[in-house]
Parts: structure tokens; C-alpha cells; sequence
């Protein structure tokens, strides 16, 4: 196997808009960038937070190989048996055993195949274990793979940088997701491992992390609640394209930011 494999991860599709931008570019990216596998965050799908089953089937529909998740994941009552049946969107690995979904899938495209892994970070955020701890068990799940890439969803970037490095030469990506927001540090590690703290947000940039700008800076200035509706303003896709050799090791990341006109 030493053709060459291609991931193209999309960061949190948020709502409505999220989801039009991704389905716009995605035909778009794939003819330009002809990535092997596409794995989409979609923790933010149905109005900006959580999935339903309607979500996740219309993202598969436009191509994902996979969906995985985060802190929103339960948010729809309705997606919680969707999470047991579908073997390819996933929720944080070290979530509770008792809780809905699996936190490993393993994807085959073209020969090849791609383990994918969720995981939630642990500072700020509710998760029945430590995330460097469970990673150990999760890649078990996955080892038959070809390549493996793991999101961590975490708010904390400590937490994605450490993982980071403890993944380094054992995976092929560890994508950094949830913040919304895309950092400036994608890079192959020494060991092999394409790394990002935050791929970012598919959604409208035009607001405050995809919630209508006017709303989140009225109560950070009234300290008073009101309610938040996703944005719509100017949407972009937040993504990355990581590229692997035959070996499960990365040769490169890059950044793809892009406009939906
Ligand atoms: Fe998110
Ligand atoms: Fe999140």
C-alpha cells in the first residue's frame, strides 16, 4: 500500500449555515484537493448545538466518511439510539460506558482504511475519564487501521498540545476541535503525527463564535440572559488536509479556510 491518502477533517459545522457552506464547498474541495477520506465535526449541527439523526443522514449525504462529536452530543433526545445503530458518527471516547454511542469507528475507502477517534478534554468539561488515560484503550479499537485520526474536543489547549505529543509516531492526526476558532500552529510533530490545536468553525464568521454577534455582545454587557440564535453572517469552512504515506505517518497538514461565495 504506498499509493498516497488524504484526509480532509472539517471543524464544527454550526446550524444552518454551517451545513449550506459545507454542502456548497464540499464538491468543490473534493475535486480540487481529491481527499481519500472526509471526516466532519458536527457537535453544532442542528441549530447550532447538538445533532439529530436529520443532521448527521443530510452530512453523510453530502460525503462524510464519518461524524464524530463533543460536549453537545446529547443535547436531541433523538439522536441518542442513532448513536448506538450508526458505526461511523461517534461520540468522546471517554465518555461513561453507560452513555449512548462509541467513541471509535473504523472507515474504508478505495483499500484503505481509517480508524477515527473522539475524545473530550477534561478541564471544563464533563467526561467520565481522562483523555490521555482512555486514548490508550481507544486506539486498541483501531489498530487494525491503516491510519488513524483522533479529535479531541476540548476547550483547553494544554490538554490538545499534550495529547499532541503523547500521540506522536502512534497515530497519523490529532485534530484539536470546539474553541471554533483556527490556530496558527498546524504541523507535522517529529514522530510522524500531523497536529492542529483548532482546525475552527464551519459557519458564520461574521458572529461570535456562531451565535449572532449583536446577541452575545449584549449580554456581555448586560450580564443579563437572552436568547442566542446561530449566525448567518458571512460563512466560511474551517478544515484541514492532511496528507499520509503508506506507513500511517503524515507528511503534511494544511490549513483549508475558505468562503462559501
Ligand atoms: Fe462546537
Ligand atoms: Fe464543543
Amino acid at each position: 500500500m504506498a499509493r498516497e491518502t488524504s484526509v480532509l477533517f472539517v471543524g464544527d459545522v454550526v446550524g444552518r449555515t454551517g451545513r449550506r457552506a459545507l454542502e456548497s464547498l464540499l464538491p468543490v474541495l473534493r475535486e480540487e484537493l481529491a481527499p481519500t477520506f472526509v471526516v466532519v465535526n458536527g457537535e453544532n449541527a442542528a441549530g447550532g448545538i447538538g445533532i439529530t439523526p436529520k443532521e448527521a443522514d443530510a452530512i453523510f449525504a453530502m460525503g462524510a466518511d464519518a461524524i464524530t462529536l463533543g460536549n453537545h452530543t446529547y443535547r436531541h433526545r433523538e439522536v441518542w439510539p442513532y448513536l448506538d445503530e450508526r458505526r461511523e458518527i461517534i461520540r468522546p471516547a471517554n465518555y461513561l460506558p453507560g452513555q449512548p454511542g462509541r467513541g471509535t469507528c473504523v472507515v474504508e475507502s478505495d483499500g484503505v482504511t481509517l480508524g477515527v477517534v473522539n475524545l473530550s478534554g477534561n478541564l471544563y468539561m464533563q467526561a467520565g475519564s481522562p483523555a490521555l488515560v482512555t486514548v490508550d484503550e481507544a486506539l486498541r479499537e483501531v489498530s487494525g487501521a491503516d491510519h488513524v485520526l483522533v479529535d479531541m474536543h476540548a476547550e483547553a489547549t494544554s490538554e490538545k498540545v499534550a495529547l499532541g505529543w503523547y500521540l506522536d509516531g502512534k497515530v497519523t492526526a490529532v485534530v484539536g476541535t470546539h474553541t471554533h476558532v483556527p490556530t496558527a500552529d498546524a504541523r507535522v510533530l517529529p514522530g510522524g503525527t500531523a497536529y492542529i490545536t483548532d482546525v475552527g468553525m464551519t459557519g458564520a464568521r461574521g458572529g461570535v463564535i456562531g451565535v449572532r454577534r449583536e446577541q452575545s455582545i449584549a449580554v456581555m454587557r448586560t450580564h443579563m440572559p437572552m436568547r442566542y440564535d446561530p449566525a448567518d453572517d458571512d460563512p466560511w469552512i474551517n478544515a484541514v488536509l492532511i496528507r499520509c504515506d503508506g506507513d500511517g505517518k503524515a507528511t503534511a497538514i494544511e490549513p483549508v479556510l475558505r468562503p462559501e461565495a
